[in-house]
């Protein structure tokens, strides 16, 4: 029993990687964001994380269905994994593509659409 449990500690030190991403849902998603996106874009988002305060630029409101629908999958990868100055935004929005894989990316869009559905529903009813 002992035995079983040190095992299982010791895979989990070796391969928190594929622990991880066989986790691969929305809570996962979420830490993620939480991680890294939230001290600037706001746990929920918003635009009001502990940094933004600090930014001369306003961190993007994720939440918002007027900005976030009209933005492309292709638009969200590029300033994810290059940077805002990737798509002519500021540079307080930095590149991610070095720290996360094409499918944490594609994780994290598919986190910040999660964040603007929840209101599109509640406000206007919009599903995209
Ligand atoms: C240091 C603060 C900071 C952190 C951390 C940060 N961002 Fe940003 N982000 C910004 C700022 C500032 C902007 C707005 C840039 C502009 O409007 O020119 C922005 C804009 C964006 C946009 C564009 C939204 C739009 O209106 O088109 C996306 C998408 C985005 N961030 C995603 C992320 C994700 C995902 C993470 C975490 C992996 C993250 N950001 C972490 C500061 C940050």
């Amino acid at each position: 029993m002992r035995r079983q449990f040190i095992v299982l500690a010791i895979s989990m030190v070796l391969f928190p990687v594929e622990i991880f991403s066989a986790e691969g849902n929305a809570a996962a998603r979420k830490k993620i964001y939480k991680m890294n996106c939230s001290p600037c874009h706001g746990e929920e988002g918003k635009g009001d994380g502990v940094g933004a305060r600090l930014l001369p630029v306003k961190p993007a409101d994720h939440s918002d269905g007027n900005i976030m629908n009209n933005r492309s999958d292709k638009y969200l990868s590029k300033i994810i994994s290059k940077g805002g100055s990737a798509v002519g935004r500021s540079t307080y929005m930095p590149a991610w593509g070095g720290l996360f894989s094409d499918q944490q990316i594609r994780d994290l869009i598919a986190h910040i659409r999660s964040l603007t559905r929840s209101l599109s529903h509640s406000s206007k009813g919009v599903d995209r």
